[in-house]
């Protein structure tokens, strides 16, 4: 089933400038990407995107490191979208992901870990609406 999932390309790897590697990645996946910005999320907005893991004890330093710089933000297309960008990231923690992973190639640790991926179809919902309005988002 054709679905959408949000992504985003985590100021870590932005900082490696390597956006390009990975929008490289999506497309060769058979990925449409459907929107697309640059944003500096402050702590607030990167609080309220995290918000399902505020009791966490790494709440805090995701959410400074979220905003510590500028991150890219898609909406991605495809036949079973969620899943199979999740699988294109790999594991959550870089040296547990797979080999050829985005998070293997790209991310350093658990949290610093390039790229995020809607883990769900009411999470993408929720992530998309987060980042974009209907008419940034090309049908
Ligand atoms: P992401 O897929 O964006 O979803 C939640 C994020 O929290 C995750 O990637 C990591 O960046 C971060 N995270 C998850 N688990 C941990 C952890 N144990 N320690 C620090 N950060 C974590």
């Amino acid at each position: 089933m054709k679905e959408r999932t949000l992504t985003i390309i985590k100021p870590d790897a932005m900082k490696k400038d390597v956006a390009g590697e990975i929008i490289s990645r999506w497309l060769q996946a058979g990925f449409q990407i459907k929107a697309m910005k640059l944003v500096r999320l402050d702590l607030k907005a990167a609080e309220g995107f995290y918000a399902v893991h505020q009791e966490r004890p790494f709440f805090k330093s995701l959410t400074q490191f979220m905003s510590s710089g500028p991150c890219l933000v898609a909406v991605l297309e495809g036949e079973d979208a969620i899943r199979r960008n999740r699988e294109l990231m790999g594991a959550t923690d870089p040296a547990q992901a797979a080999e050829g992973t985005l998070r293997r190639l790209y991310g350093s640790t658990v949290q610093n870990n390039a790229v995020h991926g809607s883990d769900g179809p009411a999470t993408a919902a929720f992530e998309i609406a987060y980042f974009f309005n209907a008419l940034e988002i090309v049908g």
